[in-house]
């Protein structure tokens, strides 16, 4: 284990800015790391030549640019005969002599299990570790905030144990803000300890929200959508349609199509989605926007702008649930049944109307979409499950039905071969009647 007053660094080895800054917060945070960071291996092999003895780990990206990080910093390790921990992010081939291999570097659990292990940090120290009731943030986190998810406080000068509230939760402040509290000389802003994770998992979705997909593997990119739609779900919930969330919305659904273009078929989309273990809500819409797509690029009436509107449905349809438990039930029975506290079942019961009102206030909805979303459950208010399939919905809605079960029945598979007969059978007795009927034999000719 750390001692306590042990000058131990971690070395980061890290070109891209913004994953360097969650890096830091997020393993100064959850194991209390003191780190140290370089933009290549070169530079960090001359920190070497001279510090080595203080450093105990090291986390490198396996190749930034046209250099070999990872390998150059192991070989020189092995050279010097020095036996520090060298845990690899990034895709690339694992380089022999490396403690980890981390493919996916935004898979944060993982980095943070690998460097608690190489460190011999066990879970009872994490869960023992005194932290102060004022946790402390460099306040350069604030400069990519427009607002915290909760209260934030500076420390008096003149007397350190009184805190004093700067920036009221969710409420928007503004750079110059931030920059003239660094002009008082305020290095660290502070949150109460038990916000302290929310606070960070939140920095954190805002810095892997802005990453650019140049930048990342498919599942790097994968992993950057998933966070990202959690991420706006957070703040439609919490600020609603602003300029903020549409231009945030924007960037999903283009990712989002992105997505569905570069996987041309369905099982292979399905095997990356479940092995990157994205949340249940990002598969979910991944799969129904490739499953929609093609369905209305095959049906009579289909055009592209319906296939952009199936798209758009597809994103927002359960926009106003906040996680996958509640996105999960499809049935009054199911939500009968669910452990919801009574707010949440009257949300969950809710969700068609309450995402559709989110949709007519989203400038340049596509016509209609708000009408489809509330219809997505067969029922025509948006409240509640319908049992009978009626044939009183919209052609689209149909699709749109018929396509969301469709997901349904791919996703109760986990992964597992999918078996296409199985799956038609169970939709044509979900759904007996000729509109549906109609639609799910579309089917069989395109999603495989
Ligand atoms: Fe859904
Ligand atoms: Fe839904």
């Amino acid at each position: 284990m750390v001692p306590e007053d042990s000058l131990a660094l971690t070395l980061l080895v890290e070109n891209n800015p913004k994953i360097e800054s969650f890096y830091m917060l997020n393993l100064s945070t959850w194991l209390g790391l003191e780190i140290v960071t370089k933009k290549k291996a070169e530079y960090a092999i001359a920190l070497l030549q001279t510090e080595a003895a203080n450093i105990d780990l090291i986390i490198v990206r396996s190749k930034i640019e046209k250099e070999e990080s990872a390998k150059l910093i192991i070989e020189y390790l092995a050279k010097r005969l020095l036996t520090i921990p060298v845990i690899e992010i990034g895709p690339g081939k694992e380089i022999p002599g490396a403690f980890a291999h981390i493919p996916n570097s935004l898979l944060l659990r993982p980095l943070i299990q690998t460097t608690a292990k190489a460190l011999k940090i066990t879970a009872k120290e994490m869960a023992d570790k005194v932290v102060p009731n004022y946790f402390p943030i460099p306040i350069l986190y604030f400069k990519v905030l427009r607002r915290s998810v909760c209260p934030v406080y500076s420390q008096d000068i003149e007397d350190p144990a009184v805190f004093v509230i700067r920036f009221t939760k969710l409420k928007e402040f503004t750079e110059s803000e931030v920059n003239s509290l660094v002009q008082e000389g305020i290095t660290h802003l502070y949150v109460e300890k038990l916000h302290r994770l929310d606070f960070v998992n939140n920095v954190t979705n805002e810095l892997i929200t802005e990453l650019e997909a140049l930048d990342l593997s498919v599942d790097e990119q994968l992993t950057a959508g998933d966070k990202s739609v959690e991420h706006l779900t957070q703040k439609l919930l919490s600020i609603g349609i602003t300029e903020e969330t549409v231009t945030l919305a924007k960037k999903n659904m283009a990712t989002l199509k992105r997505t569905v273009k570069t996987n041309p078929k369905l099982a292979k989309l399905v095997e990356r989605l479940v092995s990157n273990k994205t949340s249940y809500v990002y598969r979910h819409t991944q799969i129904l926007a490739y499953v929609g797509s093609h369905i209305v690029r095959n049906i009579d009436w289909g055009s592209p702008d319906q296939e952009e509107k199936i798209m758009f449905i597809a994103f927002f349809h359960d926009i106003a649930l906040s996680d996958d438990t509640q996105a999960m039930i499809a049935s009054t029975l199911e939500l009968r049944k669910a452990n919801f506290s009574p707010e949440v079942k009257t949300l969950v019961e809710k969700h068609a109307q309450v995402s559709a009102e989110f949709v007519t206030k989203f400038p340049h909805a596509p016509m209609g979409a708000d009408q489809i979303i509330r219809q997505h459950h067969g029922t025509l208010n948006g409240i509640g499950f319908s049992e009978h399939w009626g044939n009183n919905v919209s052609p689209m809605s149909v699709v749109f039905i018929v396509a969301e079960e469709f997901t349904r029945i791919v996703l109760k598979t986990e992964g597992a071969p999918l078996n296409r007969n199985d799956m038609l059978r169970e939709l044509k007795e979900t759904f007996p009647t000729s509109r549906f009927q109609k639609v799910i034999e579309l089917l069989e000719s395109v999603t495989f």
